[in-house]
């Protein structure tokens, strides 16, 4: 009977937990569950004899991969698939898949949510300033940017996108204003929120160059990777503009720098927040669950990342 590992250091909400259990037991297989783990040593020791792993931010290094005997499958219940070792993973003949969009609506409430904070002085009582008719540029039109500006147009935002990958008419529809270069989304808009993937391209690819070109007020919102900003540029980008914002979900390694120096200048979570909604949890966690069922059922290789 295959087993299924649900192996979360950031649990998922009790309610997704038992769906996954639901889906997986319904299917007749076994269902296991590792969270709040302290070390990779305990993943390690956990996947020795699972068939099937459901994941969030956790790592699934080559090592783990190369412990888990019998795996044929590894779930990342979300969209960034950079903690798993993909490499590894096809040397290995496992399939590797994400659950693309089942978490996106939290995320894109939580970049809104953190602009409003910071707009208004984190509520301190002092007067802030409004949303309303600021520029907003998105940068990468994925799920989550799509929804970051669907709810932005709420707020009477203008919004902006660059995104290379997308057609640039099927982001037009949203009554989003395409345009063609980073550098042209970085000097146009005074909010720039960033939803690209931590990738070989994109680490420390937003740096002094493009966030230096931002109008005055510059707010640099940040609900996808830690890693996608050259944090010592970030650093000179702070000294050097004292209108410029960032929030970020999950602190970079610079917050302390960033804390001492620069106050009123900055939000960060104490932990990853984006996704972490019950709905989101729900919705990624029977997903995954769904997934591996037709992976190991009917070969349903849809969502795959390492083809
Ligand atoms: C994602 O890539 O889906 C988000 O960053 C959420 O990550 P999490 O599941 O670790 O909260």
């Amino acid at each position: 009977m295959p087993k299924v590992l649900v192996a979360t250091v950031k649990p998922f909400a009790p309610a997704a937990v038992n769906e996954i259990k639901k889906i997986t037991e319904q299917a007749g297989y076994d269902f296991a569950l590792l969270e709040k783990y302290e070390s990779q040593t305990d993943l390690i020791s956990a996947v020795k004899d699972v068939d099937a792993l459901i994941i969030r931010s956790d790592k699934a290094t080559r090592e783990v991969i190369d412990a888990a005997e019998n795996l044929k499958i590894i779930v990342r219940a979300g969209a960034g698939y950079d903690n798993i070792d993909l490499e590894a993973a096809t040397a290995k003949g496992v399939v590797a898949m994400n659950t693309p969009g089942q978490n996106s609506n939290a995320v894109a409430e939580l970049a809104l949510g953190m602009m409003v904070y910071l707009a208004r002085n984190q509520f301190n009582g002092k007067a802030g300033t409004e949303l309303r008719g600021k520029k907003l540029g998105i940068h990468a039109y994925g799920h989550v940017g799509k929804l970051v500006g669907d709810i932005a147009r709420g707020f009477g935002m203008e919004i902006f996108a660059f995104d290379p990958f997308i057609p640039k008419e099927s982001i037009e529809k949203d009554g989003v204003t395409v345009v063609d270069s980073a550098e042209a989304l970085y000097q146009t808009c005074q909010y720039v929120s960033l939803h690209i993937p931590a990738n070989a391209h994109t680490v420390k690819s937003i740096n002094y160059a493009l966030l230096s070109k931002m109008p005055a007020n510059a707010v640099l919102v940040n609900t996808a990777r830690k890693e996608v900003i050259d944090e010592a540029e970030l650093l000179k980008v702070f000294a050097d503009r004292p209108d410029f914002k960032y929030i970020s979900d999950i602190a970079p390694d610079c917050k302390d720098e960033i804390a001492e120096k620069y106050e009123g200048r900055f939000f960060f979570t104490p932990k990853k927040m984006g996704a972490q909604t019950a709905e989101a949890n729900i919705n990624a966690g029977i997903a995954a669950a769904k997934q591996i069922v037709n992976f190991l059922e009917k070969g349903d290789t849809t969502f795959q990342v390492n083809k």
